[in-house]
């Protein structure tokens, strides 16, 4: 779908982005600039979008794939090694005439440097350094190509110049450490995947290939022009007992034409540049992989062409700014216009496309595309890239079973399944309580954004016995089940019919191997676990269902949706509740955790929550709730997920009594829980608290980076809480269900904007002191240009359409083709 690029807005009196010690965020760039190297963990980001890919830090530390991370590696990254953050795309510089040598983006030589500057923007890293009148410039991206192109690339681009006052002659040395394609036997089974793979430098292609001889894939890594000298055998390049920081070709400055038989591969062309005072060369770098080695000749002839080159990032900026476009606000918080308007849209996309798969953290090697993460990314960016959510929620409807359930993750290119952590226990429910809920809320989500009611009827495959993983033995999913397709409706009905046939006693949903909380592993078989929050969630998706029910003319299919709310929400108010607030769920002999009585793990954060959420509560529950969970979680950090936390193994929660008190989901704060915070009081019509919850959480405004350690311009999953010794330390940034729940709790409920089946309802709930705020945004192929303004206390909205006012605060829908609306909001009593 191609989007009308909007109007430029005016700004609401805004606030000033601070920086901090590391970096500030270059709004009018569009790019968080990074200051000095030596940040307090990698600060990374993403290049390509969704195919051939990878992750960069700050000092060009990382490593690229195609599509899978795990199956179609291209280049190599030691987790948790000394130093960290190696190896990367990196250039070394040599002076020839002193042989002074150093990194052009720090590492891996990290010598001091006369200036250093990351720039982090959307599917590109650009990286300056100068070192004695030596300046170099690194920009990294994936220039957009087809979805089928059969030799994607990624390309370095160096731009060297001389800024002394005499000539300089420079050595310039590239290195890529190149992985076996199968990155798990690259790490695993050095025996074989060290004697298959082999490289050599191509004369007619002026590149380094490396490969196997039983398969037809190639890596390759070539420049735009002829090198002095290669090598692609590490052990040759770095010498015996060196590193990365004093590689022997680099120290005595000459090249040995290595070709590795077999052993550690690596890309390093050798360029000597003479640079007169003021002249600056260029040094295009391309790195790849084909299944079809015939096509590297046309991609290294293209690339070759510095007009190519510049095409590659012009088409990856307008492909973004179309993306960007969907959604621009100004508000009078600076930080949070920076969030809405870049960064929460960016690293809503990174998640979308590799889930909790590869990160920092996440190796690439384990886990693959998480099925309730991946359904919950979706949410913060339907409304810019609806066709890419469409395909996404088929691809998860495809891992779901005739019985309803759905695999919990799945490899992107072979599709093979698995249940996850569940496969540890084989005794226990290999099924989690979730999963197959979020797609149902993901999927109404699409169809209120777009309208796209048709998209009911397409049909998806359920998951086959030859999508199973060998590796998770001990499950049931995939067992005697017959081959069938379904409707997405079907799939729909299937997922609901699944939480429905496994209640327990109170007619809560049966927790299985866990729910959102994939560490809270109560179902031990018994049959009497249950889980209040699912039940909650059970609700929201029900009543998501009437809703589009109703749209559909299914008149008893609403009744029946709504029945079942009613039911769910009677029964949890029937035996969940403790009095102040919800209880968490029942362990395995039926007993209540999250309540008062417990010693460990009184109150839990998220049923306080979803019990607006899944509007579940009475008014006068839910305020409780909500004060219980502000008064016994709050931290200046955000909301724990629960309190006190576990002080050593629990068998009753398996999984969460393994942290120690306050890491992750054991009493530390999660961001992504944090996120429905803000949504359930936006939602309860309390602007000033909802954006309390959300400034406390947001990257842009945390001021002690030192102690936060991570990536200040995206939401991290964990932050440590208050009983744990590093209390404040951020840990996974990037992949995180906070970057869409963040996203969709300012868009659609602080702000207020969000699409239904009837139109696009404006329901603010900013906070008291906001005189108002501006936003842009597409809704199924219009353009809505909305000014909100305050006109006094109270949060009552008038509308105003096009001029004429409007009853209610939903903008019906305008007559197809129409191009802009133009609403004007006015709150207060
Ligand atoms: C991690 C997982 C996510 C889970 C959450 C809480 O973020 O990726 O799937 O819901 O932890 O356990």
């Amino acid at each position: 779908m191609s989007l009308p690029a909007p109007r430029p807005r005016e700004t609401v009196g805004a606030s000033r982005l601070a920086p901090n010690p590391y970096g500030y965020y270059d709004q009018s760039a569009r790019e968080y600039v990074i200051t000095r190297p030596d940040t307090p963990s990698p600060w990374i980001n993403y290049l390509g979008q969704g195919r051939y890919g990878g992750i960069i830090s700050n000092t060009a530390g990382g490593f690229s794939f195609d599509r899978d991370p795990r199956d179609r590696r291209v280049s190599r990254y030691r987790y948790n090694s000394l130093p960290p953050d190696q190896p990367g795309r990196y250039v070394y510089l040599r002076r020839k005439d002193t042989g002074e040598y150093w990194g052009a983006t720090w590492q891996p030589v990290r010598a001091r440097l006369d200036s250093y500057e990351c720039r982090h923007g959307a599917g590109y890293t650009k990286i300056t350094s100068e070192r004695q009148g030596t300046w170099a410039e690194l920009l990294y991206f994936v220039p957009p190509t087809a979805a089928d192109d059969p030799c994607p690339a990624e390309l370095w681009v160096l731009r060297l110049a001389n800024r002394a006052g005499s000539t300089q002659e420079i050595q310039v040395f590239s290195y890529v450490e190149l992985s076996f394609t199968d990155a798990s036997s690259d790490l695993h089974n050095l025996d074989w995947s060290q004697h298959v793979v082999s490289s050599h430098y191509d004369e007619g292609l002026q590149a380094i290939v490396t490969g196997t001889k039983f398969s037809p894939t190639k890596q390759f890594f070539a420049a735009d022009r002829l090198p002095l000298g290669y090598d692609s055998d590490r052990e040759v390049f770095v010498g015996p007992y060196r590193g990365l920081e004093d590689p022997v070709v680099v120290v005595e400055g000459s090249a040995k034409q290595s070709e590795a038989p077999r052993g550690n591969n690596i890309g390093s062309l050798c360029h000597e540049i003479c640079l007169q005072p003021g002249e600056e060369v260029r040094i295009v770098y391309m790195l790849g992989i084909t299944d079809e080695p015939a096509s590297i000749g046309a991609v290294t002839r293209r690339y070759r062409d510095p007009a190519e080159v510049a095409h590659g990032f012009e088409v990856l900026g307008e492909d973004w700014a179309e993306y960007f476009a969907a959604f621009s606000a100004e508000t009078p918080d600076a930080d949070t216009t920076a969030m809405v308007k870049f960064w929460s849209p960016l690293q809503c996309r990174s998640t979308l496309h590799w889930s909790r798969f590869v990160s920092g953290y996440e190796t690439g090697l384990g886990r693959g595309i998480g099925t309730r993460d991946t359904a919950q990314d979706t949410l913060g960016i339907v409304h810019a890239a609806p066709d890419e959510v469409a395909s996404r929620l088929a691809r998860l409807w495809g891992v779901q079973f005739e019985d309803g359930h759905t695999w919990h993750q799945f490899l992107p290119l072979s599709g093979k399944g698995g249940p996850g952590l569940a496969a540890e226990p084989p005794s226990w429910p290999q099924s989690l309580s979730d999963d197959h809920l979020r797609l149902i809320i993901a999927t109404c989500a699409y169809l209120k954004e777009t309208g796209d009611y048709d998209y009911l009827a397409r049909r998806v495959p359920y998951a086959q016995l030859d999508t199973v993983d060998p590796r998770s033995d001990g499950t049931d999913g995939g067992k005697a089940r017959r081959e069938r397709d379904d409707t997405i409706w079907g799939h729909m009905m299937a997922a609901l019919g699944f939480t429905l046939a496994n209640r327990g006693p109170h007619g809560l949903p049966r927790s299985g191997f866990s729910d959102w909380d994939d560490t809270l592993n109560v179902d031990h078989g018994s049959g009497l676990a249950e889980s209040v929050w699912c039940a909650m969630q059970l609700c929201r998706a029900v009543l998501d269902l009437a809703e589009l029910s109703d749209r559909l003319g299914r008149i008893e299919d609403a009744e029946r949706f709504r029945d079942v709310q009613r039911e769910t929400a009677q029964a949890v108010n029937s035996c969940a509740w403790d009095g102040s607030w919800y209880a968490r769920c029942f362990d395995d002999e039926g007993k209540l955790i999250g309540v008062s009585s417990e010693l460990h793990h009184r109150i839990n954060l998220i049923p306080q929550s979803w019990c607006v959420i899944g509007e579940v509560a009475p008014r006068e529950r839910a305020e409780l709730a909500m004060a219980a969970a502000h008064e016994h979680l709050g931290t200046p950090y955000g909301p724990s997920l629960m309190w006190p936390p576990y002080d050593g193994g629990d068998p009753r929660v398996n999984g969460t009594s393994t942290f120690p008190p306050g890491a992750k989901e054991n009493g530390g704060i999660f961001c992504h829980a944090a996120a429905w915070s803000v949504v359930a009081a936006a939602q309860m019509g309390d602007g000033d608290r909802a954006y309390e919850y959300y400034r406390r959480l947001l990257p842009l405004s945390r001021s002690d980076v030192e102690r936060s350690a991570v990536e200040p311009y995206v939401y991290c999953q964990n932050i440590c809480g208050p009983a744990h010794p590093s209390y404040g330390l951020g840990r996974n940034a990037w992949l995180t269900g906070a970057a869409s729940w963040m996203y969709v709790a300012v868009t659609q409920w602080i702000l207020g904007i969000r699409p239904t089946h009837e139109g696009l309802r404006i329901a603010p709930a900013i906070p008291s002191a906001w005189p108002g705020y501006s936003a842009t945004r597409m809704f199924r192929g219009t353009r809505y240009d909305i000014t909100v303004s305050r006109q006094g206390p109270g949060s009552r909205v008038s509308l105003t359409v096009d001029n004429l006012p409007v009853s209610g605060d939903v903008v019906a829908l305008p007559l197809p083709g129409t191009a802009q609306v133009s609403v004007q909001v006015a709150i207060g009593d």
